[in-house]
Parts: structure tokens; sequence; C-alpha cells
């Protein structure tokens, strides 16, 4: 063998390692030189027949062929893994011209805001809110506020009936009867009891569904009883609260006499704006009147000594009212574009 047969063997290999395309391709070739049974193996393995001069010179000339093939290897290696890298940061490939994705802030429901309103302006004058259920009996629906299985007004209360004698509560009233039972039984026996000042706001139920009635819908009951509770409390109450929920003092009230079989007298309640597209027009926002008494009977009171008024007004339509909506399904859609406006 001469210089030029390993000078061959470093070319070959470092043909044979550029013709790898994969990190096992390269293994394999890299076997071909430098393995047990490699060709570089076979040179030093024909060492052992020369003598010692030649033996010198010529494991030098091999061993500088076996660095030249190892650095050829390492030098492939390196462009496959750099390859490679390439390869996978292609695929993964991360565009930052994408608009980022924005985690959404979420909101309150216009009508949350409303109740919410509500709420705070009661709560500042010394009423408690109180929650109950939707799921009400025939009794404290209907029964219990001076309205018997056969009285007309039932029908005008159309809902949805479950199973057992329950039905979806027509209206929040049902709080009035089962708040003022609660409390009632409370100071029971003793000499004075506080007067019962609170609100229910909650949602109700009818067979009625166009762009003004919702087959669920909203409404918050008001009740104030006491030794001496009279109508002008309640022109007083409602009043301030409208002028304060609408920000309006210049904002008027109308009672426009009415009928419901648990007060009386009874009388709707009518508002007039001062300014604004609806300026002047009176708009039905609640019903009201004197608790009837045998509906304070039901509390659990004796209507010779206790009298006051309830009211049930419609969180729904105080919201359309104040925001210009036209159309009371909106706010059960689920439209974003419609909610997103009261962010
Ligand atoms: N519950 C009545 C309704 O749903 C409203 C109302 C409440 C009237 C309290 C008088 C007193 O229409």
């Amino acid at each position: 063998m001469t210089r030029n047969d390993t000078d061959d063997l470093v070319r070959t290999a470092q043909a044979d390692f550029a013709a790898a395309a994969t990190p096992a391709e390269l293994e394999n070739a890299k076997a071909r030189y430098l393995g047990k049974a490699g060709r570089l193996t076979d040179l030093l393995k024909g060492l052992a027949t020369l003598g010692a001069d030649e033996k010198k010179t010529r494991g030098a000339q091999i061993n500088a062929a076996k660095q030249a093939i190892e650095a050829a290897l390492n030098e492939r290696r390196q462009e496959l893994a750099d390859a490679e890298l390439e390869r996978q940061l292609k695929a993964q490939a991360l565009d930052v011209t994408l608009p980022g994705r924005r985690r959404g802030s979420g909101g309150l429901h216009p009508v949350s805001r409303t109740m919410e309103r509500i709420e705070a302006i009661f709560a500042s004058m010394g009423f408690d809110v109180a929650d109950g259920p939707e799921i009400e009996t025939d009794w404290f629906n209907f029964t219990a506020l001076n309205t018997p299985p056969d009285h007309p007004a039932r029908s005008m209360h159309d809902t949805f009936y479950v199973e057992g004698g329950h039905l979806l509560r027509t209206h929040s009233s049902p709080m009035q009867v089962r708040y003022a039972r609660a409390h009632a039984r409370k100071y029971e026996g003793l000499a004075h009891m506080p007067e019962i000042r609170v609100i229910a706001p909650g949602r109700t139920y009818r067979v009625d569904s166009d762009a003004t009635h919702s087959p669920m819908f909203h409404q918050c009951e008001g009740l104030w009883i006491g030794e001496n509770v009279s109508f002008k409390d309640l022109k007083a109450v409602f009043t301030d609260f409208c002028r304060r929920f609408f920000e309006s003092d210049a904002l008027q009230l109308r009672f426009r006499p009415s009928f419901f079989p648990f007060t009386e007298p009874s009388a709707e309640i009518d508002v007039a704006f001062a300014s604004g597209p609806l300026k002047g027009q009176w708009l039905e926002i609640a019903g009201s009147g004197q608790v009837h008494p045998n509906v304070v009977r039901n509390f659990g009171l004796d209507p010779e000594r206790y009298i006051g008024f309830a009211f049930g007004m419609g969180p729904d339509r105080l919201t359309m009212l104040r925001y210009g909506v036209n159309d009371l399904r909106l706010f059960f859609d689920g439209d974003l574009r419609f909610l997103r406006q009261f962010q």
C-alpha cells in the first residue's frame, strides 16, 4: 500500500458520508471504515507483517487517514443534526404576525347590572334583599296571595306546572309570604316586631313570548309592613327609587288604579321621562298596592294591627328603558355583539 491508497480511502469515506442522508445511514457508513471489520481496521491489521521502520511510516500514514475519516464523520454528523433541527423549526413555524388570542375579560349581563342597582338603592333605604325558590307551591304562588283555585286572575298567570303540585312561580309575590311568615315567626310572642322591609329579585315564568315578553323574565318584589305604613310611603319610596335608578330628578310618576287580588287598593306605576326619545310618554314599570288583609293574615300577622304596601317591578323592562333596548329577546339570546356593548 502506498500513501495514495490511504488518500483514496479518505476520499471514498468522505463521499460515502456525504451520501448518507440520515444519521442511521451515516452510522452504517462509519462501520464500513472504522468498524471492527472496517477498511481502516484492515489496514491496521496489515501493519503486523511489516518491518520496524516501515511500520512506523505506514502507521503514521494510517493514523492520519483515520483522523481525517473521523473528522469527516463528525462534520457530517453535525450537518445532519443541523438539518434535522432546521426541519423541526420549520415544522413548528411560529407566525409572529398573527394577531394574539386575547382572553375574554367577561362582564355583567345588563339585567344583572340593573339588579345590582336596584339592590344597592333599596339597601340604602333600609331594605333587606331576599332570595327564594323558582319552583313554588300553588299555595305560596296563588292561594296565600288571596287567589283561590277558581279565581279568574289565575288564568292571566298561565305557567309551567311541575309534577307534585309545584309550578314555576309566575311572579315574585310568593316571596312576600315566605319572608313575612319567617319574620312573624321570629318575633312571635314579643311585644314589638320590627317592620318588614324587603326586596326579592329573581327569575319568574309565564307562557308568553314576543318582543316584550319572554317565558322566563325577571321581577323584583318589594314589601314594607308595619303598624303605620301607608300609600304615601309607597309613593315616596318608589319615587325616590326611580329618580335614583334613572338618574333624573325631573322624572315623574303616576299611580294608575288597577287590580291585583293581593292588594287593595291597587295601582300600576307609570314613569315619564323629562328628556330623551321617550320624553313625556307614560311607561308602565310596576304593579303595587296596599297589602290585602287576607294576605296579611297569611303572613301570620293581625291585619287590624299591621298594614303596608307591596310592589312588583320588571327589571328587564327597567333595563330596556335605561339603555334604550327595544327587543326583550336580545337579553336572552346570548349574542356577544349585543352583550359586549354593556361592558
Ligand atoms: N305580582 C304582580 C304581577 O306579577 C305585581 C304586584 C306585586 C302587584 C306586588 C302588586 C303588589 O303582576
